[in-house]
């Protein structure tokens, strides 16, 4: 017999009540700035100066004291800690709000804020300050060749095949904080229900894109239903 296992996805609206903004919530970051010139390749190459910019201010608001994880994060931590079974945390965002609340099976689809990577080595590295083209890579010592550890729009995300296995495999698919606008994760829930047997739950603020296509639905703010779900779970009261 098989242990049950959970499969998470979290997009920005976990991290929102910590101080980060989201995306498309009002005032959101792509109302702030362009997402073509920021959060893709084409931007990237058009001007790095102007995406170095962008990044470094979320890295350097990352690492300010204010910014901590939240009664959500630390609940699905739990879970992970206390589940009989299996619990994957994939999530959307960069920012490192999940493992800071003790979070360890844990993939970052979208990338890593903290980290920097090679557009001619591939080398990925752990970076805290700011990054700029007169960076030079440590492994390959080619200069002006640092990206931000970010997947842009039109790219790959990361770790899609482990992704799809467990989605496939799970008892349980729970989505918090996520708008369902951007594929490939806006289409879990239509992949657990297609190619699984799991029950779908969405947690968010609002209706999501794809809020129709859950089993079950729970509205309200991260830090109060995200807690009261996992104690349904870990008391046995929600069935899996
Ligand atoms: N608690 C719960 N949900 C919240 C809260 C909160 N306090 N605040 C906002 N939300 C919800 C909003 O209702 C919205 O549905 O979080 C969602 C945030 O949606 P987006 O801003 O679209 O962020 P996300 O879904 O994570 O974006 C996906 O798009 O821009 C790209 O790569 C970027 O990973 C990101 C991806």
């Amino acid at each position: 017999m098989s242990k049950p296992s959970i499969v998470i996805l979290t997009g920005a609206g976990i991290s929102k009540e910590s101080g980060l903004d989201t995306f498309r919530c009002a005032g959101g970051l792509w109302q702030q700035v362009s997402l073509e010139d920021v959060a893709t390749p084409e931007g990237f190459q058009r001007n790095p100066a102007l995406v170095h910019e962008f990044y470094n201010a979320r890295r350097a608001q990352l690492r300010s004291p204010e910014i901590q994880p939240n009664e959500a994060h630390r609940a699905l931590a739990r879970l992970e800690q206390e589940f009989p079974g299996t619990v994957l945390l994939v999530t959307q965002n960069i920012d490192n709000l999940h493992e800071r609340a003790g979070s360890q099976s844990l993939i970052h689809m979208h990338g890593e804020l903290l980290k920097a990577e090679c557009e001619a080595c591939g080398a990925v590295l752990p970076w805290d300050g700011d990054l700029s083209e007169a960076d030079v890579c440590p492994s390959c010592q080619g200069a002006g060749l640092l990206r931000p550890r970010v997947v842009w729009f039109g790219e790959m995300p990361l770790e899609m095949p482990r992704i799809f296995h467990a989605l496939e495999q799970c008892d349980l698919f729970i989505s918090v904080g996520t708008s369902g606008n951007v594929y490939p994760a806006a289409g879990f829930v239509d992949h657990v229900q297609r190619c699984g047997q799991g029950d779908t739950v969405e947690l968010n603020l609002e209706p999501s894109e794809g809020a129709s296509l859950f089993d079950e639905k729970r509205y309200g703010p991260a830090t109060s239903i995200v807690p009261a779900f996992v104690e349904e779970i870990l008391s046995g009261s929600y069935r899996l």
